[in-house]
């Protein structure tokens, strides 16, 4: 990644997780690094958005909302925005859910863009290549899956981003 452009090198970490409708994969992303980042002390900007615009202004799906509960976050405010050129300088850390958000990020791309560009559970050891499964059209219990898929890879970025700071 990019060396730190200051010594205040906590505060200008931040971190977009991406997938396609932004109301599943990444905003439950988007709430496990935020329990991972609080856990560690990480001062880290975190949001989440989708390669695709049929949600926007929407909350996260309900069965998003019911596992986050759960897990102690409450994602009800939570609004779908599409990705944005900007993101690409704005963020140091752009991750992707799975191979196809993350082939839509890398054409999407500006040529000026400073965000380093990963997919997910590439951070999480023995499972690189892997994709965040899509839960939308299953049942109830894909979420709880999406939940500890994510909360894997949340750790493991947010640990690798404080090791750097
Ligand atoms: P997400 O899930 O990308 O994890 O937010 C989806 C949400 C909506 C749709 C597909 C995936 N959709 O086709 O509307």
């Amino acid at each position: 990644m990019a060396a730190p452009r200051n010594g205040d090198a906590a505060a200008s970490a931040a971190v977009l997780f991406v997938c396609l409708g932004n109301i599943c994969r990444s905003p439950l992303a988007e709430a496990a690094f935020r329990l991972e980042a609080a856990r560690l002390g990480l001062d880290v900007d975190v949001e989440s958005a989708g390669t695709g615009d049929y949600h926007v202004g929407e909350p996260p799906d309900r069965r998003a909302q019911a596992v986050a509960r759960r897990n102690g976050v409450d994602i009800s405010t939570y609004a779908a925005r599409q990705v944005t050129e900007e993101d690409f300088r704005r963020f140091t850390h752009v991750v992707a859910l799975d191979l196809q958000n993350l082939e839509a990020l890398r054409l999407r791309r500006p040529g000026d863009a400073t965000a380093e560009l990963s997919l997910l559970l590439d951070h999480v050891e023995g499972r690189a290549g892997e994709a965040v499964a899509d839960p939308y059209f299953g049942d109830a219990s894909g979420f709880d899956t999406t939940w500890a898929d994510v909360t894997a890879g949340a750790r493991a970025l947010a640990r690798r981003i404080a090791e750097e700071r």
